[in-house]
């Protein structure tokens, strides 16, 4: 079987790399891809932005005309604008939620609405059309809140507010300056919460649920989690912060009524829902639902995951995940990104990396592209604000993470940055 991957980070080079150990992968193409694809499949010019007809026919077409078995869809973007619904055919399976469910990412206010028609935990929270009303709110709303406007703004559409001023400027900047275009139509205004934050990722057949190992993602931008938000500097799994006890909390109070939910409503999830989590001094609550891998969560968890990955998308994909079985690598994973100067600001493109081989020959070690691209003279470059994952397995965290840094210690670019304290929470 031939299979197609849709995206270009480092999310979807992890996963290439995994698809690619499987014996049902024959040839492996990247939709468009970067530097590191490249290396491991065929990057193809397609056009997957934005999804309408004409793009999709073409993507369509080029799975008939190449046999591709498995369309594996990685960005939200897509999935949201129905992508998968557009791909789906009785000789291609497709990995990755239609756009009806979908929609639990790409509308928070909708899914707000579905968490608590199941009482989920999650934040309190109102939701506003009217930027006015919810304007007066914020301004005399006691308790700290976090804005969020409620469609896809790239990850940047939440900001989180400690008084009724910067909620209220929150407001003015989604609903009135439109910051985030179409996306600040509806805005969430919820409680604001405390606690660590962890991302729970299961795969979703329909109605089985299967749970990944447990993961933590940093998203501030600086050491000692401090600084502007970024996609994710780092991620490490298992985390100690999720016990076995947690873990059956998570799936009995929080997964299993969301695909419920979701079931009786008619829609059928199939894909991977992440959720993303505060544990909260009253339980876990749900901060966001993702209809996707997190990035990059999944690159820290596919050096563990022992099996085959193609099989395990296939079954999600055709409902029968309760065949499958999967095991972990008992050591510790940990990812480390190094970005661009200035992300999560503006940063400058095409600057040359280098030292990429010596630090993939490091121990136990593998290195995921981000944004990467090859330039002209056939070199590998910067191509985006996450620039590259490099990740390490060690028999605890601390040897994973030394590992890690050692290898990032290898990449030289000009600005190049990387945060050295991944794991640092429960270390
Ligand atoms: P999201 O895009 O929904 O994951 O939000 C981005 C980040 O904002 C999260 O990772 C949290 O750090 C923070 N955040 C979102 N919702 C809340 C909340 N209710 N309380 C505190 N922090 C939040
Ligand atoms: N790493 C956070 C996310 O993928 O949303």
């Amino acid at each position: 079987m031939n299979i197609l991957i849709i995206g270009s980070g480092g999310r979807e080079h992890a996963l290439g790399w995994k698809l690619k150990q499987s014996p049902l992968c024959d040839r492996l193409f990247f939709a468009p891809g970067n530097a590191g694809t490249a290396q491991i499949g065929e990057n193809l010019d397609l056009a997957i932005e934005p999804v309408n007809t004409r793009n999709a026919d073409a993507i369509d077409f080029f799975c008939r005309h190449n046999n591709v078995g498995l369309v594996v869809i990685g960005p939200e973007d897509p999935l949201v604008a129905g992508l998968a619904d557009r791909l789906k055919h009785k000789s291609r399976a497709v990995f990755g939620p239609g756009a009806a469910a979908a929609r639990i990412e790409g509308d928070k206010a909708w899914s707000k609405q579905l968490m608590r028609s199941v009482a989920v935990p999650t934040s309190e929270a109102r939701i506003f059309r009217d930027p006015g009303a919810a304007l007066a709110f914020a301004e005399h709303h006691e308790t700290p809140v976090v804005v969020k406007a409620a469609g896809l703004a790239k990850g940047k559409g939440v900001i989180v507010t400690s008084n009724a001023g910067e909620a209220a400027d929150a407001v003015r900047r989604i609903m009135i300056d439109r910051e985030f275009g179409d996306a600040g139509d509806a805005v969430v205004i919820e409680e604001r919460q405390t606690g660590q934050e962890v991302s729970v990722l299961a795969l979703v057949d329909g109605r089985n649920i299967y749970m990944l190992d447990t993961t933590q993602d940093h998203k501030q931008a600086f050491e000692g989690d401090e600084g502007p938000n970024t996609g994710g500097m780092g991620a490490y799994c298992p985390t100690p912060l999720m016990t076995d006890e947690l873990m059956s909390q998570v799936e009995s109070e929080i997964l299993v009524p969301t695909v419920d939910a979701l079931y009786r409503d008619g829609i059928t999830y199939r894909g991977v829902l992440y959720a993303g989590l505060m544990l909260t001094p009253g339980g876990p609550k749900v901060i966001e639902f993702n209809c996707r891998f997190g990035d990059p969560e999944i690159q820290a968890l596919l050096p563990r995951l022992k099996g085959d990955l193609a099989e395990l998308m296939l079954a999600t994909a055709e409902g029968r995940l309760d065949q499958v079985e999967l095991d972990w690598d008992r050591r510790a994973c940990c990812c480390v990104v190094i970005a661009s100067e200035g992300y999560p600001g503006p940063y400058e493109k095409g600057r040359v990396i280098e030292g990429l081989d010596q630090a993939a020959a490091e121990p136990e070690v593998v290195i995921f592209h981000a944004g990467t691209a090859t330039d002209r003279s056939g070199q590998v470059v910067t191509a985006g604000g996450r620039v590259l994952n490099v990740c390490a397995l060690g028999d605890d965290l601390r040897q994973a993470r030394d590992r890690a840094n050692a290898a990032c210690g290898k990449v030289h670019f000009e600005g190049a940055w990387y945060r050295r304290d991944i794991g640092h929470r429960v270390m």
